[in-house]
């Protein structure tokens, strides 16, 4: 038996679908890359995460073909049991490397990463300081921990520094985990690291942890990630990524150069133990991926390009794109319904975007989230930011349009 909330949210399910504006769980019956079909009938992709195009990548298929035929379709148990393999250990020492760690330990998602990191890292006398927008997988790790958490302004790091004075007063034995991400996953906003590391000379034995999900492939010198951007590998304590974006896979990971901690951290995360592991074809498209990445910093450099040619197009349609610095660049919509009906038309018109509503974004922030690919053509984004002027106009969300930003947001529910 439903509850009233669960009842009256399966109702906005239903109403949206009788009324054809419902945009979730589309059923892509073939994908190209940047280019998917559904039913039938090709689009654009402009959501997806696969930044560097490697999904597609004939060597990433073959090796993770390879380990396919060597180990089998399933791991046949967790890692801390009879599913650990080889190529999880080559994968940890890999992927350590590249983000400039000593070790990590991977796990089967990135969203279980995180699960395991954050319960493994802190205790019930600790504190978590969090960025309020950050990913709802930090949010279930801290959550699981057991440690007081406290959130700070998104991306504000006197926010956090406010946060850090009263808890050295109230609870001067706590140890401080601060959390962000390095390319935060709907707004695009790349985090204020040098700021938050600066805070760590006024609260010594506060910890960073970054969980670079995005940033990894993408930011810094050969997409080896936001604290190699900032030039502060050192000072982050954790780097967290997953392969399941620009690795063109699935998996997740916690890097880091205590090594004891690592060692902790994979006799006790929870969500390592008691999961299977990582399937071995998963883990070799994710060390292919590493090995292309390195050798070809040239797809990096395309994925910038081509995000930044999209970046000035939003601008000249007159888009309202907040602050993102990234390849996700947000379109601000505001009202969720009205976000839906835009995706609708979007798809319609031949283009794969998704809105993200409360509590992806905050309450009555619903944004339509595209994210570009090193593999995206220029004629893709042509299409794309012709479609994107003639539906900006149809719903009035160009910042002309708009008496301010602000107001936007909070008026878009009553057109
Ligand atoms: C910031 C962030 N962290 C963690 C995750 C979870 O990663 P995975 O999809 O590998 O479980 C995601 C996935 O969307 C993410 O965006």
């Amino acid at each position: 038996m439903l509850d009233k909330d669960q009842d009256k949210m399966l109702s906005r399910v239903r109403a949206a679908k009788q009324e054809g504006y419902y945009p979730y769980f589309r059923a892509i019956t073939r994908s190209l890359g940047p280019e998917v079909e559904v039913d039938g009938r090709r689009l654009i992709m402009v959501g997806s995460n696969d930044y560097l195009g490697l999904t597609f990548d004939s060597r990433v298929a073959e090796a993770a073909e390879q380990a396919l035929r060597c180990f089998g379709t399933g791991p046949g148990g967790s890692r801390f049991l009879c599913g650990n393999m080889s190529l999880h250990e080559n994968l940890e020492e890999r992927v350590a490397a590249f983000v400039g760690k000593k070790t990590s330990v991977v796990h089967t998602t990135g969203f279980l990463a995180n699960l395991g990191g954050l319960t493994c890292l802190s205790g019930p006398k600790d504190v978590l300081l969090c960025d309020r927008e950050a990913h709802a997988s930090l949010f279930e790790g801290c959550r699981a921990s057991g440690a007081r958490v406290l959130t700070f302004v998104h991306n504000d790091p006197a926010s956090a520094a406010g946060h850090l004075a009263k808890i050295s007063a109230k609870h001067p034995e706590a140890e401080v985990l601060l959390i962000t991400e390095g390319v935060f996953s709907m707004s695009g906003d790349v985090c204020e690291l040098p700021a938050l590391i600066r805070l760590k000379d006024s609260h010594p034995g506060t910890r960073i942890y970054l969980d670079d999900a995005h940033g990894l492939g993408v930011m810094g010198r050969g997409g080896r990630g936001t604290a190699q951007h900032f030039g502060l590998v050192r000072e982050t304590d954790f780097v967290m990524g997953t392969f399941s974006k620009a690795l063109a896979s699935i998996g997740g990971f916690v890097a880091s150069d205590d090594e004891d901690l690592m060692v902790f951290l994979k006799h006790q995360s929870r969500a390592l133990m008691f999961t299977a592991s990582l399937p071995a074809s998963s883990a070799a498209a994710a060390l292919a991926c590493l090995e292309i990445i390195e050798s070809e910093p040239e797809r990096v450099e395309r994925l910038w390009e081509i995000t930044e040619k999209a970046r000035r197009g939003y601008r000249d349609i007159g888009l309202v794109t907040g602050s993102s610095k990234s390849p996700i660049i947000p379109v601000f919509i505001g009202d969720e319904q009205y976000a839906f009906r835009f995706s609708v038309e979007l798809f319609e018109n031949g283009v794969f975007a998704l809105p993200a509503v409360y509590p992806a974004v905050p309450r009555g922030q619903a944004i339509i989230r595209t994210a570009f690919m090193s593999t995206h053509e220029d004629r893709h984004l042509e299409f794309v930011l012709e479609v994107l002027d003639k539906l900006a106009r149809k719903y009035r969300i160009r910042a002309c349009d708009l008496e301010t930003p602000d107001q936007s947001l909070a008026a878009a529910g009553q057109r």
